[in-house]
């Protein structure tokens, strides 16, 4: 079965507690159970794991990297400047979407830039709770033409 891994960085445990005009009202455990739900609609699996902590991002990725299909990725502000995280997904090898609940496009300027974006497929920013749905919905659509791909 196809496996995706679901990454939230810094603070996004919070979620439901902070900055609710930007994140919404959404815990994160209420997050990633609309996404287990979209993931068993779609047939896929999903595993999900949250950090603080770079290193321990990484570390998850790299001992996970082999079993999983893809990433969906919310780094929060690692986004804006973990060039480590985002050398981990580059080396793990699987197609990566990334998230945001909020649009950083429509925020402060140190929000509009991702050193991930290049790294990833795409990007899904400011559709709240959704875009986490959206995005494992586009990877699992994207594994499966990429190995559709590689078997012709
Ligand atoms: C965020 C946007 C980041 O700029 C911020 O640091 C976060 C959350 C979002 O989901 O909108 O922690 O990634």
């Amino acid at each position: 079965m196809v496996t995706i891994l679901v990454l939230h960085g810094p603070n996004l445990n919070a979620l439901g507690r902070r900055d609710r005009h930007h994140y919404g009202t959404l815990t994160l455990d209420e997050i990633n159970r609309r996404i287990g739900e979209r993931a068993t609609v779609l047939g896929v699996a999903v595993e999900f794991f949250q950090s603080n902590h770079e290193g321990a991002l990484i570390d998850h990725l790299q001992e996970r990297a082999d079993g999983i299909d893809g990433v969906v990725i919310n780094a929060g502000a690692l986004t804006h400047y973990g060039l480590s995280l985002k050398d981990a997904l580059t080396d793990a090898g699987v197609p990566v979407v990334e998230v945001h609940l909020s649009n950083i496009h429509a925020r402060e300027s140190w929000r509009r830039h991702s050193v991930l974006a290049d790294t990833a497929r795409g990007q899904i920013a400011g559709l709240g709770w959704r875009g986490y749905t959206a995005a494992l919905e586009a990877l699992a659509g994207i594994i499966g033409d990429d190995a559709a791909e590689q078997a012709t």
